[in-house]
């Protein structure tokens, strides 16, 4: 990761972070880890929570074993442990918060602790911001999904390969051959039926938004209504950063030993609906006539490791630089959501252009 290496001397060099407490939620993940040796070395303290079915038991036990950092996540959390883990990290009374979907910036509000900044990473923590959190957040939040640096390496080519990654390594099945649908054809979810495509299967699309419904079929998908693909899917993968997408009636639609799974930030499979599963493998159970893969969270994290190690430093870049900008000039910030500066954009693109053996 050298945009990180780079950015870890700086930090030890200037430790624009000195003194802050840092509350943090991202996936605990070796790639996360070196993002976390970066903040520290730039002179905070941090407590640190995952997401849940996506920690990686061994990497928080590194974590938490060095100086500065407590961890509390666990491969095993659910929603309600999650929840559960971001109330303690607000009674340790974080100042600055590096959020994943918005949960820690939502517990702040509610409580109106003094928190002063903080980064909101994901689609769907950003969705959160521009709707039930809209002028109700009395501090600036930096949001790197807007980033379309973000957004066009992470989200599109990233996301795509690793989900499919996840979905062999989970099934051990085939792609080539394979009806799938895809439901959202957004940033990540172009990534992924493109990657399926690529890989030889038919990929149905559903997608409410006609302009990109539309781009999915000059991309060669098969544009669908949810009804209408479900029963023709081998395999169903939602990434539309809402929830509740497969229901109880769209699970009547599916076919027998459909297989279910989600790409996006929060769950988008009704987890009452599926009721409880029955285990066929580690990645795989089986709920009545359909299986589920992942426990139902991101696959590419729960069955594969996560987006590539170029992918993330980018991403981590732009959070680490971010949070530098954030601590040493508040004023240049109004509070509420707002995009990444376009200078860290611009630094970054730069760095990571220079980085790729491409251009070598
Ligand atoms: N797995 C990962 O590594 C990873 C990485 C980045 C983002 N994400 C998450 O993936 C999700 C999607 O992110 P994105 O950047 O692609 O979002 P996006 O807003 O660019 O795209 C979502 C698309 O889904 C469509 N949509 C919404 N509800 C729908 C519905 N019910 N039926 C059909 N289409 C619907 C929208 O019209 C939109 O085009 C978010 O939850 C985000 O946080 C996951």
């Amino acid at each position: 990761m050298p945009l990180l290496a780079a950015l870890r001397a700086e930090y030890a060099a200037e430790r624009p972070l000195a003194g802050r407490r840092l509350g943090m939620c991202l996936h605990v993940e070796p790639k996360t880890a070196v993002l976390v040796e970066v903040l520290l070395a730039g002179g905070c303290e941090i407590a640190l929570t995952g997401s849940p079915a996506t920690t990686d038991d061994g990497t928080a036990a590194a974590l938490d074993s060095l100086e500065g950092i407590t961890v509390w996540a666990a491969n095993a959390d659910d929603g309600a442990a999650h929840a559960a883990q971001i109330e303690r990290i607000l009674d340790w009374g974080p100042d600055v918060l590096l959020d994943n979907g918005a949960d820690l910036i939502a517990g702040t509000v509610t409580r109106g602790l003094a928190v002063t900044a903080a980064t909101e990473e994901t689609t769907s923590g950003a969705n959160r911001l521009k709707a039930e959190l809209s002028e109700r957040v009395p501090f600036p939040v930096v949001v790197i999904d807007d980033s379309p640096l973000k957004r066009l390496i992470e989200n599109t080519y990233g996301v795509g390969p690793t989900v499919v990654e996840g979905f062999m390594r989970a099934t051990n099945l085939l792609v080539a051959a394979t009806t799938f649908c895809v439901v959202g054809y957004g940033a990540c979810g172009r990534g992924v039926a493109r990657a399926l495509r690529a890989d030889g299967a038919t990929v149905l699309v559903v997608e409410r938004d006609p302009v990109r419904a539309l781009e999915a079929a000059f991309d060669g998908m098969r544009v669908r209504e949810l009804q209408a693909a479900l029963p023709e899917a081998d395999v169903v993968i939602t990434v539309t950063g809402t929830t509740g997408v497969i229901g109880a009636a769209e699970l009547a639609l599916l076919r027998d030993d459909a297989l279910l799974a989600n790409a996006g930030h929060f769950s988008e499979i009704d987890a009452t609906a599926l009721g409880r599963g029955e285990r066929v493998t580690d990645q795989v159970s089986r709920h009545g006539r359909v299986r589920l893969l992942g426990r139902g969270e991101m696959l590419n994290l729960t069955a594969a490791t996560g987006n590539q190690i170029q992918v993330m430093d980018l991403g981590f870049a732009l959070q680490a630089h971010s949070l530098r900008e954030l601590a040493r000039d508040p004023s240049r910030f109004s509070d509420g959501p707002q995009p990444v500066p376009t200078n860290v954009d611009d630094a970054v693109a730069h760095a990571m252009l220079a980085a790729l053996s491409a251009t070598r």
